[in-house]
């Protein structure tokens, strides 16, 4: 079953998002499917979904269509696809010439796409050095597109398109492995645990989710964002321990010292970036964003520059909401855990001042959602 994380109405964006500021993954698949559709007329949807096998999450990840997309902002555990569980494990690839017959017994994506419009569909499982990394969805308008010698033809394109986005988040893993050397080298210094990372980062998701179709935000936005958000904190790696560490509150000296994390994020991402020439990549933007902006109030008061309004990125408006949250639900050397109903008492409190009100909103509403992410990532489990 597919499990709709968000309305499913699409957001073109005007000028400023993700889309066109940027060469990302889905210019090139809007360009990769404009090319294939000359060949191959019939080809009105070209999709792909990532896999995330720690959660067994496929999630929507870039689509180009021409009509809306049934999946954006799309969550669905793959258990629950019994058939791509299948091709999943297989790597066999398959289409369906009618996806409207027999639709009232069919799962409920299938169902998702007749209602869309799509009647026939070829779908190919991608794989990296033998391991599932998610789907490569194409459909048709027309009944029976997908041919023997249709796919037969397409299959070069396919691979390109597949390659393309696994590249694409090679990138994103080669930062990621970067970061979390520089994080075990300094393991010792990390006051936070792995499981308020985890669970930050998945806050920064929910919220994220429910603000992309408002702000016009792509499914690869919010990815990015969740693999970016627990690095958020990098720069706390250059602050001395007796600060970092110490049990009783900062003095303002000391706090003064410690906001200096947010510039030493700032340039290790930027380092970053240079070693491993990925400036020009445009999810860098993004950890930039959540790394820079995290202590930035909307109202102007935060750290270190006193942006606020839409100087203040939505990057750094989610992961702010998040981490304070996160935080304030956590005990630490210095306080104690606030329950859940007083974190959310005080971001509603600094809502329009410090926090974005649409970000503090989603997590008002959102109890369920939070109590399965805080029995998922405990600070006492294995995580
Ligand atoms: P952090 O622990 O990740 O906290 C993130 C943010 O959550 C804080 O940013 C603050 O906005 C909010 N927060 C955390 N605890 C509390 C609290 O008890 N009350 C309120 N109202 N808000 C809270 P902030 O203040 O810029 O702090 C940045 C980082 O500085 C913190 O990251 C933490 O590592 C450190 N820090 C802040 N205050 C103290 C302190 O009194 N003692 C120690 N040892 N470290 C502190
Ligand atoms: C799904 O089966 O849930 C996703 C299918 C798609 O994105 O086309
Ligand atoms: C971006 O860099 O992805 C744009 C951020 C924004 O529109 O707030
Ligand atoms: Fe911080
Ligand atoms: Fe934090």
């Amino acid at each position: 079953m597919s499990i709709p994380a968000g309305t499913a109405e699409r957001v073109v964006p005007t000028t400023g998002g993700f889309r066109s500021a940027h060469q990302g993954l889905a210019e090139r698949l809007a360009c990769m499917h404009d090319e294939l559709r000359r060949e191959f007329p019939g080809v009105h949807r070209v999709s792909v979904a990532i896999y995330d096998q720690r959660t067994d999450l496929l999630k929507s990840f870039v689509d180009s269509s021409e009509s809306s997309n049934p999946f954006e902002h799309t969550v669905a555990r793959l258990a629950d696809l019994k058939g791509l569980s299948q091709l999943a494990k297989t790597g066999a690839r398959a289409t369906i010439a009618d996806l409207s017959a027999h639709v009232s017994s069919s799962p409920a994506h299938v169902r998702r796409l007749v209602k869309a419009g799509y009647l026939s569909s070829f779908t190919m499982p991608m794989f990296h050095k033998g391991t599932f990394q998610g789907f490569l969805f194409f459909n048709s308008f027309e009944r029976g597109y997908f041919s023997a010698e249709v796919v037969q033809r397409m299959k070069p394109h396919a691979e390109v398109i597949a390659l393309s986005t696994i590249m694409e988040l090679d990138g994103v893993r080669m930062i990621q492995a970067a970061v979390r050397t520089v994080r075990q080298i300094t393991r010792a210094r990390d006051e936070e645990t792995a499981a308020h990372l985890e669970r930050m980062a998945r806050y920064s998701r929910l919220i994220a989710l429910r603000l992309a179709p408002r702000r016009g935000m792509t499914d690869e936005w919010v990815e990015f964002l969740f693999q970016f958000a627990p690095l958020h904190d990098v720069g706390k790696i250059a602050v001395p321990d007796h600060i970092l560490f110490k049990p009783g509150r900062l003095t303002d000296e000391e706090f003064a010292v410690m906001r200096g994390h947010v510039g030493k994020g700032i340039e290790i991402v930027d380092t970053m970036a240079d070693t491993f020439r990925l400036g020009a990549a445009p999810y860098v933007r993004i950890l930039r964003n959540v790394v820079a902006h995290h202590h930035e109030s909307i109202d102007g008061n935060g750290y270190p520059h006193r942006l606020g309004g839409d100087a203040v990125s939505l990057e750094g408006r989610i992961t702010a909401v998040a981490d304070v949250f996160d935080a304030l639900t956590s005990a630490r050397p210095y306080k104690r855990a606030w329950s859940n109903a007083e974190a959310i008492a005080y971001l509603i409190e600094q809502s329009g001042h410090k926090f974005d009100p649409d970000a503090v909103e989603i997590l008002r509403v959102s109890e369920a959602a939070i109590a399965d992410i805080q029995r998922q990532f405990t600070d006492d489990g294995s995580d």
